[in-house]
């Protein structure tokens, strides 16, 4: 069922859990966290960033693919298909091809811009029933060419933000997207308590999912945190998997080379993957 992520995500927080967001490439991945969120009878949100759009030709083709999936997989657990860190042009196309959920990433404008530009994206958004996260304090590391340094955000701008009526409200706190360095200082939770404490019952982004240990994630969740993106960790566990056929020699024998054997234990991977981390956010059974 395609919904938007707003009442999923209020749910969550209520019930002090987290849904994950993990971004989709192609068919495979799109199958692949379907088809384990119904399993899991969890919601899921399928994360889309312009790159990966482009590559799949196109906003068009994600819904019409995503919603077909839902139709023949018969998916009845609650999918958001959301743009992940959406310029502004980008989230007016994303909404018009039917995206439930959009993330305007403005974080990179000085706040009275982002705030201005956040209002009237919140103002178009919600009059569709399509729900709006927006970003304050650059995420650090780099995704699809857009580099943040991994600044902590300003608890009273989240405040301001939040007030817009954004439906989730990603915060940095020291989170960084891609695989975290050896020295990382780990996550700010004094500055996510002060933003829990000035935002209330807004539910919380954590990006950069990868590679933060699970006695941070949980402590994250208890402080407000709702909606968790996991991108690099299901593409590690794809080419982990993939590596393994071609290197154990199966894709020379019999039919081993054919598309639907060669990348099956890297689906199989992303399944697994997706399965733990529903797990340990708590989403599983919430549907
Ligand atoms: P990772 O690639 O570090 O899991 O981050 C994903 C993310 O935050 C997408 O917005």
């Amino acid at each position: 069922m395609l919904v938007s992520a707003k009442e999923m995500l209020q749910k969550a927080k209520a019930g002090k859990y987290a849904v994950g967001q993990f971004n989709i490439n192609n068919l495979e991945w799109t199958k692949a966290i379907l088809l384990t969120a119904q399993e899991n009878n969890s919601p899921v949100i399928l994360g889309v960033s312009e790159g990966a759009a482009k590559y799949m030709c196109g906003f068009n083709t994600v819904v019409n693919m995503v919603k077909g999936m839902i139709e023949t997989l018969n998916i009845t657990v609650p999918v958001a298909i959301h743009l992940d860190h959406g310029s502004y042009d980008g989230a007016y196309k994303a909404m018009e091809a039917g995206f439930s959920s959009v993330m305007f990433d403005g974080s990179h404008y000085p706040i009275e811009e982002n705030i201005e530009k956040t209002k009237q994206i919140i103002k178009d958004a919600t009059s569709k029933g399509i729900s709006v996260e927006a970003e304050v304090g650059a995420i650090g590391g780099e995704e699809d060419g857009v580099v943040g340094s991994g600044e902590v955000a300003d608890p009273n701008e989240c405040k301001m933000i939040a007030d817009l009526g954004v439906s989730m409200l990603a915060a940095g706190i020291g989170n960084i997207h891609g695989k975290y360095p050896a020295n990382w200082a780990g996550l700010s939770f004094e500055t996510l308590d002060a933003i829990q404490k000035l935002t209330g019952d807004m539910p919380l982004v954590l990006h950069g999912g990868t590679g933060i240990p699970a006695d941070m994630i949980k402590k994250a969740i208890s402080l407000g945190v709702s909606k968790i993106n996991v991108n690099t960790e299901c593409q590690l566990a794809f080419q982990e998997a993939t590596r393994k056929y071609i290197e154990a020699g199966k894709d020379l024998e019999g039919k081993g080379f054919d598309p639907r054997k060669l990348l099956a234990p890297g689906f199989e991977a992303i399944k697994v993957t997706v399965k733990e981390k529903m797990e340990l956010f708590g989403s599983i059974n919430k549907a």
